[in-house]
């Protein structure tokens, strides 16, 4: 069973009638045993008094961003100390101005400020009437912190504060409870001072200035380890291909477009890392001349001629010192383990990731993913479909018992 004994939760209430139903959420968790601040935005005021809170939490709440009694230099950093305290944010209501404004960076009051500051991963339970719920702004904005790998617990149908039947109610307490326990289960510091990159998303290789090969990576599996591993308190850099994903300020970003410009990154920040894992779908190929005009449709057969691109991880292994790990993936359609296995050797790997995006529920573009994890001491683990977050830290799990 997953406890909450001694988990930190920050809880932000912004300014909905769902309010009282976070009063039950920070009773159950306080039962849990998990330590629960609240922040409360200035409407969320209107609705349920900062006493209430503060009494079921045991704790101080905070709604102003400036507390009244004149603060000493310290306790004016107050929202960088309870930003790093936190193994888990979790906004419980969240109003579609409060999303709005974290989709925008937008930091005017205390919850948001300490949203901005966070170092944790963030659980959103949106509750709005439908029509602002399902409004194109709002579900842009879902969309779009979700894709920074924001959680959200999506909002029930039923009957609406406004009299109204639809969605937008916000999730029960004990759906919340549930999440809060899947997403914290994996929320330990056990990464503190590591160093981890990670190579994430395609690559594209230029034909002429307009047209490019390119393959369905979407990034997501690498942005999900880069989170993992910084909510698990890595120092993450992560050298991505062209995506739409975003990531947190903290983690350094370095954004490339061909396997050469990949190479080249990787070499310059491979000697500095603990941990080295390669997600990204680097082409195998590249054409052998790129045109430096558009190439125009003068011909009815066109031949482009490719050559190899190096192989990034093999390249790096020739230069791995012995205290640092390095982790590959390997997509396959067929005979998925032995020429899995045959990577981990060629490539001199210490774990190999293996997926077949032909399975349901795996592969590119979609959230979830289906894995096994082969070691190079021959162990073979085989893993549900399981969200990218959840396998991410998985394979973070695995790559930590590597030594045992
Ligand atoms: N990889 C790499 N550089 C390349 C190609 C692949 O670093 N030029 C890495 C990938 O990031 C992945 C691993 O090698 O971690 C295996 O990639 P995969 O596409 O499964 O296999 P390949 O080695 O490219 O072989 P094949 O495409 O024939 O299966």
């Amino acid at each position: 069973m997953i406890t909450l004994k001694t988990k930190k939760i920050i809880l932000g209430v912004s300014g909905g009638i769902a309010a009282y139903k976070s009063c039950y959420l920070v009773r159950e968790l306080v039962k849990l045993g998990a330590e629960v601040r609240v922040v409360l935005t200035p409407s969320a005021c209107e609705f349920i008094s900062p006493l209430t809170f503060s009494t079921l939490s045991r704790n101080e709440v905070i709604v102003n961003i400036f507390p009244e009694k004149k603060v000493n230099t310290k306790t004016s950093t107050w929202h960088i100390d309870l930003a790093r305290w936190a193994d888990l944010f979790v906004i419980a209501p969240a109003t579609v101005n409060t999303i709005a404004k974290i989709k925008n960076g937008i930091a005017d009051n205390a919850l948001t400020t300490l949203v901005s500051a966070r170092r944790c991963p963030l659980l959103i339970v949106p509750a709005a009437d439908e029509d602002m719920y399902l409004s194109q702004s709002n579900q842009k904005n879902i969309a779009d912190l979700k894709l920074q790998g924001v959680y959200f617990l999506e909002t029930e149908y039923g009957e609406l504060a406004s009299g109204l039947t639809g969605f937008g109610r916000m999730a029960e307490v004990d759906l919340i409870v549930e999440k809060i326990k899947s997403i914290i289960s994996n929320s330990h510091k056990d990464y503190l001072k590591k160093k981890i990159l990670i190579t994430s998303g395609p690559t594209y290789e230029p034909i002429d200035p307009v047209r490019f090969i390119g393959n369905r990576s979407s990034g997501k599996m690498g942005q999900a380890l880069a989170l993992a591993a910084f909510y698990r308190g890595a120092d993450v850099t992560v050298i991505t291909g062209p995506t739409h994903l975003s990531y947190p300020s903290q983690i350094k970003v370095i954004k490339v477009k061909t396997a050469d410009e990949m190479l080249d990154a990787v070499k310059k920040q491979f000697p500095k890392c603990h941990i080295f894992i390669s997600a990204a779908a680097v082409a195998d190929y590249k054409p052998k001349k790129v045109s430096p005009s558009k190439l125009k449709k003068n011909k009815t057969k066109l031949t482009i001629e490719l050559i190899e691109n190096k192989d990034i991880l093999k390249e790096i292994s020739k230069s791995k010192k012995r205290n640092q790990i390095v982790v590959g993936f390997s997509v396959e359609t067929e005979n998925e383990i032995s020429n899995s296995k045959e990577k981990l050797i060629k490539k001199k790997l210490d774990l190999i990731v293996i997926n077949n995006p032909l399975r349901e529920g795996a592969g590119f573009e979609v959230d979830t993913n289906q894995i096994y994890i082969l070691r190079k001491d021959g162990t073979l683990k085989q893993f549900p479909k399981k969200f990218k977050i959840d396998v991410a830290n998985d394979i973070l799990n695995e790559i930590k018992n590597l030594n045992e």
